[in-house]
């Protein structure tokens, strides 16, 4: 602090919790109807009891990703998402997981990471380390709707979760992809 004229302490600091201001939702707990009943860890894992599901009036949506060289096909497809529901859920692949499909981004799974959690529509961003885990998550994140990109279209491992929750496939952004991105600036 630095000595103000009548010798008061002048706060110099000047704090701005961007995060906090962008957010397009309060925290989850302050807009349970039941406040007590949705908590949100540090950690970001979020608690419900199993037979709340809705009671909190928030319709939670997850979608699957590489988000690699982020662009705004990509930005158009989370803006949709989270427009389907109140908390917008990412699961972010991995590196190991990329790996284990033949794939390698450009971008470590942290920077794609801190790059989304950046992004207004988008809540909260988990690994996506295997094939298998969509139920689980549906489940661990009380999920509504899981929704992905028309690409997706008919996927069997996305149809499948029909069971537990709703499935929906989102337009594309014509014209743009991480792929075109790369084979273009090769030139
Ligand atoms: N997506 C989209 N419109 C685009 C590109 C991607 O809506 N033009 C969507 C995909 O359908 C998917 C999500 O964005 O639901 C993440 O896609 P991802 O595969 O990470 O990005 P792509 O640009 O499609 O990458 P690649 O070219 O490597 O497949």
């Amino acid at each position: 602090g630095v000595q103000g004229m009548n010798g008061t302490e002048i706060n110099t600091e000047i704090r701005i919790e961007p995060q906090a201001e962008a957010h397009r939702h309060p925290p989850i707990h302050e807009i349970s109807e039941e406040p007590h009943s949705v908590t949100i860890t540090s950690s970001g894992i979020l608690h419900q009891q199993a037979n709340q599901r809705g009671k909190s009036g928030l319709r939670r949506v997850l979608t699957y990703g590489t988000f690699d060289l982020l662009h705004y096909g990509h930005i158009r497809l989370l803006q949709q998402a989270a427009a389907l529901g109140d908390y917008l859920v990412v699961a972010l692949s991995t590196d190991e997981f990329n790996a284990q499909k033949g794939k390698k981004s450009f971008y470590s799974y942290s920077v794609r990471k801190e790059m989304l959690e950046a992004i207004r529509y988008v809540d909260l961003v988990i690994p996506e380390n295997s094939w298998e885990q969509k139920a689980t998550d549906v489940e661990t994140f009380q999920i509504d709707t899981v929704c992905m990109g028309s690409d997706w279209e008919n996927d069997p491992r996305f149809e499948a979760l029909r069971d537990i929750c709703q499935v929906q496939y989102l337009n594309r952004t014509p014209g743009i992809s991480t792929s075109d991105i790369k084979t273009s600036l090769k030139g």
